[in-house]
């Protein structure tokens, strides 16, 4: 093979960016740690999968329909979503997953030498994709395990372009209600964009969560992140969306993907929009298991947090990456903190009723070994 100067072609941000490397699929932990089964507990999904309209519709869909380009920006899906919310269609931007509407945003508003501003200790997404675009990510320390609204206005210098603030935040479960983010705009008083990711916007159950839809017209810096991987179970078809105000929202067009979403992806979201009974069955699933872990909690005497989404944390006694090895050796996989900045710390998705019996007497197990 000819040798040639790779490094000399690639960026200096990208050569220090070090990338994610998922972990392997089931089959193969299953053969790595020794087990027959392995309960996922580390992703956020549904447990109770897609609703009942978007499973009919996948169950009918024709396979020749894989051979055609999907309409490339979502049309029928960007109305109904428009309907739901009461939103001009032309503010929706459909996107391959949330992760590639976090990248579309990035795109659109920085350019090498600018910077982000976020939580030190947050969904990681942000700071990795401004990072391998050459984008600095301020990293503001948590409060409390919440977004701290003052030192993050105090980070925003004229060289901020986005503002990403997790809400309710990934993996602490903290989140401004809809008064504090109102006031946290009126002080960025339009010096950045401002984004209210609100991939688990749907769990949340107190009114005092923000209706960010309606903020968007008091503030056209704002866009908000959705997702169909959480509440509507569709993760694995790849599937988010952003709103904005009509500006924002053509700008960020420009550096958007057309035809990144799936035919299909598009089809199931369309159909889970908007089942309330999904809605209300998966969160007395999520009450029911949150309350499981609290009492095994509880029982261990382990600090929890997290008390919106379908995940929580629980601070162990030991390293989190022992334990998470040992869990994974009982077929049980949580997430590891260490790695996002929470060392001793395991993330758990609140699961089947079985993968959470299973972690609990996993981790009750893990323990007891010291
Ligand atoms: C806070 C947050 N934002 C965005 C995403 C990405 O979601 P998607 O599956 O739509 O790419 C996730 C996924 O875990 C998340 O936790």
């Amino acid at each position: 093979m000819k040798d040639f100067a790779l490094d000399r072609l690639v960026p200096a941000h990208v050569r220090a960016f070090e990338a994610y490397v998922p972990s392997p699929p089931d089959d193969v932990l299953c053969r790595r740690f020794g087990v027959p089964q392995l309960h996922r507990l580390n992703n956020n999904e549904n447990p109770l999968g897609p609703p009942e309209a978007a499973r009919a519709m996948m169950a009918a869909w024709k396979p020749e329909h894989a051979a055609l380009y999907p309409q490339g920006d979502g049309w029928h899906l960007r109305r109904a979503l428009g309907r739901q919310f009461d939103i001009d269609p032309e503010q929706l931007i459909l996107g391959n997953g949330a992760n590639e509407v976090i990248a579309f945003v990035i795109k659109a508003f920085c350019e090498p030498g600018d910077n982000i501003v976020t939580a030190d200790r947050t969904f990681a997404v942000y700071e990795w994709l401004a990072s391998f675009s050459g984008v600095e990510p301020k990293l503001v320390p948590l409060r409390d395990y919440a977004f701290d609204a003052a030192a993050m206005l105090e980070a925003i210098d004229d060289r901020t372009r986005v503002v990403f603030v997790c809400n309710p935040n990934n993996p602490t479960g903290t989140w401004w209600t809809h008064d504090e983010l109102d006031a946290f705009m009126d002080a960025v008083d339009g010096r950045a964009i401002v984004v209210a990711d609100e991939a688990y916007a749907e769990f949340a159950e107190d009114p005092a969560f923000p209706d960010s839809f309606a903020l968007m017209q008091r503030h056209p810096n704002l866009i908000v992140f959705r997702t169909f991987s959480k509440m509507w179970g569709l993760a694995g078809l790849r599937i988010g969306w952003m709103a904005a105000s009509p500006d924002v929202a053509a700008t960020v067009k420009k550096t958007s993907i057309s035809y990144s979403v799936n035919l299909l992806a598009m089809e199931a979201a369309r159909a889970a929009v908007w089942d309330e009974a999904h809605v209300a069955a998966t969160r007395a699933h999520m009450r029911e298991a949150r309350a499981g872990v609290a009492e095994l909690a509880a029982r261990l005497g382990l600090t929890m947090i997290g008390d919106v989404g379908n995940f929580c944390m629980l601070r162990l006694p030991v390293s989190d990456t022992v334990a998470h090895r040992r869990l994974m050796g009982r077929g049980v996989m949580a997430r590891a903190m260490t790695s996002f900045r929470y060392p001793g710390w395991l993330r758990v998705s609140l699961g089947p009723a079985a993968a959470m019996a299973a972690f609990a007497t996993a981790l009750e197990e893990v323990l007891a070994e010291g």
